[in-house]
């Protein structure tokens, strides 16, 4: 029983209905497609995206739709054995290799690059990957051996390359060293710290000790994560970093300063925007986001404020039921929005990522069914 505006009944049943979306739209492959009809995504998989919606199916009970994507994902690392050989070789040479020849973010369904231009290198959802499949394991007790091969050659990827620059969550700015690219990588190592072998497990766990160092060192800002090094702005991305990745938890000093830096800073009547300067589409919420700060707010016990944030995602849900990547009730840059309709048509909907974070914060909440 809750006071709440949106009856939980109708919380649950959007869930379910989100839950059966992600399944429907998964393709034969494994892939969980970022949003079936928006033009620019439409066609591909992101690690990134992926890598949470296959937690939150996980989470909410549907273990083999989540083990069908990490088997995808597994046939794509595999595929570039020597791919990640040569990136490994080259950095451990001294002379890295340039960043077109460092993995993709997204892959067409039957694993390919595709042909279209992307701002693709982005180190984050290998991490978040490695996350996921060893919590997906765990959850539902099942064996990491099918995926070992893949595990080992993500490890290895991300322990050669993580000091490096890349593109962050928003496929911007790739001068920069992102906290949140750091924490998705840093999950990643030490979930797997736990499941390979002793050379590895020595060298993520180094690799963990080193990225928290660099954020103490130049990744905060007032007590809280910053957007990248050397910022003093903040993203929303990094509620992630405080749940569910757990690397700041609610519970820690630097964990509670960031839910409340981006909750004084990004939301806006429980919706989330990215960053302040955010223009892509005008800079509007995104319910995704009001989910990973809900998240946050759980584990920091604060079941209201979570609520809250939750219910927001779900007034975004459209009249047939989808959930948009964002909304345009509030814009940081309303004379921005134009511009990205023209190039790629109206906002991505439905977003499976939206989806799946809606689906994840209810179970967390104890309200998905
Ligand atoms: C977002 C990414 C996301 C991609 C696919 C982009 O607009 O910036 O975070 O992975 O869409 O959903």
């Amino acid at each position: 029983m809750t006071t709440s505006a949106i009856p939980d009944v109708e919380l649950a049943a959007l869930a379910r209905h989100s839950v059966e979306l992600i399944l429907r739209l998964q393709d034969p492959s494994g892939a969980y497609p970022a949003s079936p009809t928006f033009s620019a995504y439409q066609g591909y998989s992101w690690f990134r995206d992926g890598a949470f919606i296959a937690d939150a199916v996980s989470a909410y009970g549907e273990a083999e739709s989540a083990g069908r994507f990490h088997d995808w994902c597994s046939g794509i690392l595999t595929a570039r054995a020597g791919v990640v050989a040569e990136i490994v070789a080259a950095a451990a040479a001294g002379e890295p290799v340039p960043d077109e020849r460092m993995l993709a973010t997204r892959f067409t369904f039957a694993g390919a690059e595709g042909t279209d231009e992307w701002w693709d290198f982005q180190l984050d959802g290998y991490g978040t990957w490695l996350w996921a499949v060893v919590e997906h394991a765990q959850r539902h007790g099942l064996s990491l051996e099918p995926w070992r091969p893949a595990i080992e050659l993500a490890v290895d990827y991300l322990l050669s390359s993580w000091q490096r620059p890349c593109f962050d969550w928003w496929e911007e700015h790739a001068e920069h060293v992102h906290v949140s690219t750091l924490g998705c990588i840093a999950a990643g190592l030490r979930a797997a710290e736990a499941v390979v072998d002793a050379a590895r497990a020595d060298a993520c766990a180094d690799a963990v000790a080193r990225i928290r160092s660099l954020i103490a060192r130049g990744g905060m800002t007032n007590g809280h994560l910053a957007k990248w090094l050397g910022s003093t702005e903040v993203d929303a991305s990094l509620a992630a970093l405080v749940s569910p990745l757990g690397v700041y938890p609610a519970d820690s000093a630097i964990g509670r300063a960031t839910i409340s830096a981006l909750d004084e800073q990004l939301a806006v009547d429980g919706g989330v925007h990215r960053y302040l300067l955010d223009t892509f589409f005008g800079g509007g919420q995104w319910p995704l986001l009001s989910c990973f700060l809900g998240l946050a707010y759980a584990d920091a016990g604060e079941t209201d404020r979570a609520r809250q944030l939750l219910e927001w995602a779900a007034s975004t849900v459209t009249d047939t039921g989808d959930l948009p990547e964002q909304v345009s009730r509030h814009l940081l840059f309303p004379d921005r929005e134009q511009e990205w309709i023209d190039r790629w048509g109206t906002v991505a909907t439905p977003l499976l990522w939206s989806h799946a974070m809606l689906v994840r914060l209810q179970v967390r909440l104890g309200e998905a069914r």
